[in-house]
């Protein structure tokens, strides 16, 4: 971990301070089915609307179809470190039951179910990277995706690489202090943190 969290009003849980989104990944890590498995498990606990659950998850290991596949719809500036990733994930949501009622909360029940994921990677040593970055169009279709289905996310998953075999810009970028603005300015209400 960097160690670059910036200051906290209040301490939290050692997992969510160290959970970030990296870009060195080892080229050489492999990830197997087991060891990913408890991430997407812990994706399946995540609360949804009237437990709809409506996310799935694509995945594709470094050298297979569905690693090149989603990779061949990833933003360039993302491609470029996102190929060394040991998994590549397409991030879904059902967005309309089978009678073709919307689920109008399902991409926020996505989102938290990969806040799950992200974190429960952190625990297991796996680098989490979210992408948002990347034609959803296209590898809705690659993935033969109908209606109600719809690519929210990508994302990378790996194990941590050297910094300095990125691109210098990506260097800095790494080794940056992770910003958030000020709890009082997120938070109102009876509770005051300004
Ligand atoms: C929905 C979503 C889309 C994102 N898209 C990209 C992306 O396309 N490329 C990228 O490098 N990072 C992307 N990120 C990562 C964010 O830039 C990152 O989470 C943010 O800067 C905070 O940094 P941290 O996750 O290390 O705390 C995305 C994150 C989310 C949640």
């Amino acid at each position: 971990m960097t160690g670059n969290t910036p200051t906290k009003t209040f301490p939290i849980h050692d997992a969510l301070e160290a959970r970030r989104s990296p870009r060195a990944y080892s080229a050489k890590a492999e990830l197997t089915p087991e060891q990913v498995g408890p991430l997407f498990e812990a994706a399946r606990w995540a609360a949804s609307s009237g437990n709809s659950q409506p996310w799935s998850f694509v995945v594709g290991f470094r050298g297979d179809e569905v690693f090149s596949t989603i990779l061949g719809t990833l933003a360039s500036g993302n491609a470029l470190w996102a190929e060394h990733a040991s998994a590549l994930v397409a991030n879904i949501a059902r967005t309309h039951t089978e009678e073709g009622k919307a689920l109008f909360h399902a991409w926020y029940d996505v989102g938290q179910a990969v806040a799950h994921l992200s974190v429960q990677a952190t625990v297991e040593g796996i680098l989490v990277h979210q992408m948002a970055g990347f034609d959803a169009e296209a590898l809705g279709v690659a993935l033969g995706l109908d209606d109600h289905h719809r690519v929210v996310t990508v994302m990378t998953l790996g194990l941590q690489g050297d910094v300095s075999d990125l691109p210098e810009n990506l260097q800095e970028r790494e080794r940056a202090p992770r910003v958030r603005r000020p709890l009082g300015q997120s938070v109102s209400g009876s509770a005051n943190y300004a």
